[in-house]
C-alpha cells in the first residue's frame, strides 16, 4: 500500500459518539446550502403490507396487523412508512392492479381500519406514503370495464386504443405479458389496448384530460385525510405518443428508456404539481424505471415545481447481465462499478435536487443475498455493512422491510410456490418456446421477486408469528433464529444494528447532508468515502467481500474516533490505522 501517513494515532474507541450538540450550533450553515426539509432527514421504511402481519388467520397481512406493530416500527427509529399498494385489487400484481383509487383492498381491511392506522401513526410522528399506481389502473376497473364495451363510451379515451382495421400496431413490449406483446387484442371493439405490465393492467391515457383529474381527485381523497406523500409507481411511463410510431433502432432493446420519455411528461408532472403537490407539505419520490442520471433532475429540480426525489435503477442493474431478462453475470457484482454508480447518482444531486439510497423492495430480491453474504457466517456481518452504506450516502435511504433482520431470499425449488405474475408468465413463456426451465428457475432463486415477499418474521412459532391461517406465501425456514424476538435479545443483532446507526444518522447531520467524496475507487475490495460538513469529517469504510482487506488511503487520523463498527468486538487499532478490514467489516471513524 502507498501513501500511508499516521501521526501518532488516538483512536477513541467508542461505539458511538454524538456530535450533535457541535452540529446544532452550525445547523445554519448547511440550512443555507442544502435548503434542509424534512424528507431529506428522514429514513423511510418501506412494508409489502401482504407480508408484515395478518390479524385474522386468513394467511394474508392487513392493516389491522400493521396497526399491532406499530410500537415495532416506531422502535426502529424510522420516520415514514411507505406502504405498497392497499386499494381494490384483483391482485394479479398485488395490488399494482387497482379497481377503485379510493377503497380498501377487502382483505386488507376497511377504511375504518385505514383511518386509525393513520391517527396512531401520526400519533407516534410516523408519517405514511402510499403507493400512487397512475400509469395503468387494473381491467378489472369500471373505467376499463366501460371503456372495452364500446367504441363511443365515454370512458373509451380513458385508455389506449388501436383500432384493428389500421392494421397491427406497431411493438410494444410487455413486462409481464406471457409472449411480450403489450397490445391486447379484444374482439368486442376489434381493437387492441395497451398494457406495458399484464394483459389485466391496462394503460391509463394521460393525454386525456378528464383522466388526469380523475387521479388527481384520488390524490387529493388521500391527502386530505392526512397521508404524507406518495411514491409514484413507473411514473415516467405515462406520457405516451398516441401515434404509436414504430419504434427508431436506438430504442430496440431498451424500450424501458423509450417509455420513461414520453412527450408531455413533464407537463403533466408540472400539473400535477400545480394541482395538487403543491398544497400538502408531503414528499414525493418516483419510482425512476429508464431514467438516467443525465434526465433525473428534470424531476427533482425543485425550481421545475414537479417532484422532490427518484429512485433510480442502476444500482439494481448491476450484476445482471445486459440485454438478457434478469439474469445474474457470474462474476458477480463488480464494486468498482458499484462506487462507480453510487458515487455518479451522487454528483448529479451536488447543486439540486435531492437523491435516494436502497438496496431492496418488493421487486428485489433479499438485499444480503443479492449484495451480501447470506451464509451462516457471514449474513449479519454483511447485513450491517449493507445497512451502513444506506444509512451513510447523501441521500434519503429507503429501506426495506425485513432487511433489518437480515432475512434472505427463500430461493423456492418449484415453480408452484411463486406467486409472482412476472416468474409465473415467464415459466409460462420458456414452456411455449422450449426454454430451459431448470435453468430459468436456478436464476428465480436469486432475482425472483417473491424473495424479497415472503412474510416477515416476527418470532420462532409456526409461520413465523406472521399469521396463525396458511401464509399466501410460504414463510422462510430461517425464520426460528432469524426473527424479531430473537434479534431484540440479542444486543448485536442486525436488528439492534440498525437501530443505533439510525440514531447516529440522526444524531450526524453531517451523514445527512455532508459533502460526499469518493477514495480509492480502483480498490476491488473496499468502499471508502468521506462525509464533510461545517469542519466535521467521517470516513466510512466497508469491505464487501469475505477476506481481509486493505484501503489505500493516505490520511491523519490521528485523534480520530471511532463512531461505530459492525464487529462485536472492537477493530485492531494497528489494522485500523492501516485501514485494513475483516470480513465484511464496517467502520465508521470521524477525524
Ligand atoms: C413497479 C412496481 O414496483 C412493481 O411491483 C409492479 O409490478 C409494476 N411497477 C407494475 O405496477
Amino acid at each position: 500500500m502507498i501513501n500511508k501517513y499516521f501521526y501518532g494515532i488516538l483512536f477513541s474507541v467508542v461505539t458511538l459518539i454524538s456530535v450533535a450538540g457541535c452540529q446544532t450550533n452550525k445547523k445554519q450553515s448547511y440550512m443555507d446550502k442544502n435548503n434542509p426539509t424534512w424528507w431529506k432527514e428522514a429514513v423511510v421504511y418501506q412494508i409489502y403490507p401482504r407480508s408484515f402481519k395478518d390479524s385474522n388467520g386468513d394467511g394474508v397481512g392487513d392493516l389491522k396487523g400493521i396497526i399491532s406493530k406499530l410500537d415495532y416500527i416506531q422502535s426502529l427509529g424510522v420516520d415514514v412508512v411507505w406502504l405498497n399498494p392497499i386499494f381494490d385489487s384483483p391482485n394479479n400484481d398485488n395490488g399494482y392492479d387497482i379497481s377503485d383509487y379510493t377503497k380498501i383492498m377487502q382483505e386488507f381491511g376497511t377504511m375504518d381500519d385505514f383511518n386509525t392506522l393513520l391517527e396512531e401513526m401520526h400519533q407516534r410522528d410516523l408519517k405514511l406514503v402510499l403507493d400512487l399506481v397512475a400509469n395503468h389502473s387494473s381491467s378489472e376497473h369500471e373505467w376499463f370495464k366501460q371503456s372495452r364495451s364500446s367504441r363511443d363510451n365515454p370512458y373509451r379515451n380513458y385508455y389506449h386504443w388501436w383500432p384493428a382495421e389500421k392494421g397491427k400496431p406497431a411493438e410494444r413490449w410487455s413486462f409481464f405479458d406471457v409472449n411480450s406483446n403489450a397490445w391486447k387484442y379484444d374482439s368486442l371493439t376489434n381493437a387492441y389496448y395497451l398494457h406495458y405490465f399484464a394483459v389485466s393492467q391496462p394503460d391509463l391515457n394521460w393525454e386525456n384530460p378528464k383522466v388526469r383529474m380523475e387521479i388527481y381527485n384520488a390524490m387529493r381523497f388521500w391527502l386530505n385525510k392526512g397521508i404524507d406523500g406518495f411514491r409514484m409507481d413507473v411514473i415516467p411511463f405515462i406520457s405516451k405518443d398516441t401515434s404509436f410510431p414504430v419504434l427508431s433502432e436506438k430504442y430496440h432493446g431498451d424500450f424501458v428508456h423509450f417509455y420513461a420519455n414520453g412527450p408531455h411528461l413533464h407537463e403533466y408532472l408540472q400539473e400535477m404539481n400545480k394541482e395538487v403537490l403543491s398544497k400538502y407539505d408531503i414528499m414525493t419520490v418516483a419510482e425512476g424505471a429508464g431514467v438516467n442520471s443525465d434526465e433525473v433532475l428534470n424531476y427533482i429540480d425543485s425550481e421545475r415545481k414537479e417532484l422532490n426525489m427518484l429512485y433510480h435503477f442502476d444500482g439494481a442493474k448491476l450484476g445482471l447481465i445486459p440485454g438478457e431478462r434478469k439474469k445474474l453475470d457470474p462474476n458477480g457484482v463488480s464494486l468498482i462499478e458499484f462506487k462507480k454508480v453510487y458515487s455518479k447518482w451522487d454528483s448529479v444531486t451536488k447543486e439540486k435536487g435531492w437523491g435516494t439510497i436502497y438496496l431492496g423492495n418488493h421487486d428485489l430480491p433479499r438485499m444480503v443475498s443479492r449484495y451480501g453474504d447470506d451464509s451462516l457466517q457471514y449474513r449479519a456481518l454483511s447485513s450491517k455493512m449493507l445497512t451502513t452504506f444506506l444509512m451513510t450516502m447523501r441521500a434519503t435511504p429507503f429501506y426495506y422491510f425485513g432487511d433489518e433482520l437480515g432475512m434472505t431470499n427463500i430461493k423456492f425449488n418449484k415453480i408452484d410456490d411463486y406467486q409472482d405474475i412476472e416468474t409465473i408468465n415467464w415459466y409460462k413463456h420458456l414452456q411455449e418456446t422450449g426454454g430451459d426451465l431448470n435453468d430459468f428457475l436456478e436464476m428465480e432463486k436469486w432475482v425472483g421477486r417473491d424473495n424479497g415477499r415472503t412474510p416477515f418474521q416476527w418470532d420462532n412459532t409456526e409461520n413465523g408469528g406472521f399469521t396463525s391461517g396458511k401464509p399466501w406465501l410460504k414463510v422462510n425456514s430461517n425464520f426460528k433464529t432469524i426473527n424479531v424476538v430473537a434479534e431484540e435479545q440479542n444486543p448485536n443483532s442486525v436488528l439492534n444494528y440498525f437501530k443505533k446507526i439510525i440514531r447516529i444518522r440522526k444524531e450526524n447531520l453531517v451523514l445527512v447532508y455532508g459533502d460526499y467524496t469518493l477514495y480509492d475507487l480502483e480498490n476491488p475490495d473496499i468502499y471508502a468515502y468521506t462525509r464533510e460538513l461545517d469542519g466535521i469529517r467521517q470516513l466510512i469504510l466497508l469491505n464487501f467481500t469475505s477476506h481481509k482487506a486493505s484501503a489505500n488511503l493516505s490520511f491523519d487520523i490521528a485523534d480520530a474516533k471511532l463512531v461505530i463498527d459492525n464487529y462485536d468486538n472492537t477493530p485492531n487499532l494497528d489494522d485500523l490505522k492501516n485501514f485494513s478490514l475483516r470480513p465484511y467489516e464496517a467502520v465508521i471513524i470521524e477525524f
